[in-house]
């Protein structure tokens, strides 16, 4: 894979024109769609499900697609996900019964496997399977929304989470997800994450491109 990795959330994208949205944050340097579900049950939101993703697959948005799932019970609805066109599916351990077997679920239907750890949920959770997972994805803020702000013990947890994979010796890669600006994305990165969702920071702004180079000139010079 790439050093690093920078995943637009399609959260704050225009949803009147999400497939053109999309294709002009690729076309200015996105390398992954981060996709965001919520189901006004395990976050007091609602947002998205399989037929959207299979519509813009539909439309030929060919990248990889990060799939967080904010939605409890999770483990039926992966499959259709999966067949949706998911790359990545990610879910919170507070959101699944078996959380080993929902990484199951999850490789069985071809796609990576990862776990969303909100910002008070131990790292713990990730002890006995490191080996099988793909991804961690840490929530820099609480989920449900875009447009909040980061929050700074976040970074602590970073670097006990790199600390973490590079000891397993496994290719895990470490995203944050929450309030990633252009002023905070370098110390994110300096902690050890390599995967960056970014929302409201580039859809709010007019000029992509510059969001996403002055973001990559960040991370490359911390
Ligand atoms: C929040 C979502 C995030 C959100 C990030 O629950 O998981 O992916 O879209 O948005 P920003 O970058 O605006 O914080
Ligand atoms: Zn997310």
């Amino acid at each position: 894979m790439k050093k690093y990795l920078l995943a637009p959330s399609i959260l704050s994208a225009n949803f009147a024109n999400l497939g053109k949205d999309i294709e002009e944050v690729l076309i200015s340097g996105g390398d992954v769609i981060h996709f965001d579900v919520m189901d006004n049950h395990y976050v007091p939101n609602l947002t998205v499900g399989p037929i959207v993703l299979q519509s813009l697959r539909k439309h030929g948005i060919s990248v990889p697609i990060d799939v967080h799932l904010m939605i409890k019970p999770v483990d039926t609805l992966i499959p259709i996900f999966a067949q949706a066109g998911s790359n990545y599916i990610t879910f919170h351990p507070e959101a699944s019964e078996h959380i080993d077997k929902t990484l199951q679920i999850i490789k069985e239907n071809g796609c990576k496997a990862g776990l969303a750890l909100n910002p008070t949920t131990s790292l713990n959770y990730l002890d006995y399977v490191m080996d099988k997972l793909d991804i961690i994805l840490l929530m820099s803020v609480n989920p449900g929304f875009g447009n909040q702000c980061f929050i700074p013990n976040t970074l602590k947890k970073i670097s006990e989470a790199r600390k973490k994979i590079d000891n397993s010796g496994c290719d895990i890669i470490l995203e944050v997800d929450g309030g990633i600006k252009i002023d905070n994305i370098g110390q994110i990165s300096k902690f050890g994450a390599n995967m960056f969702v970014i929302g409201s920071a580039l859809f709010n702004s007019h000029d992509y491109k510059t969001v996403i180079n002055d973001m990559r000139k960040e991370i490359e010079t911390s």
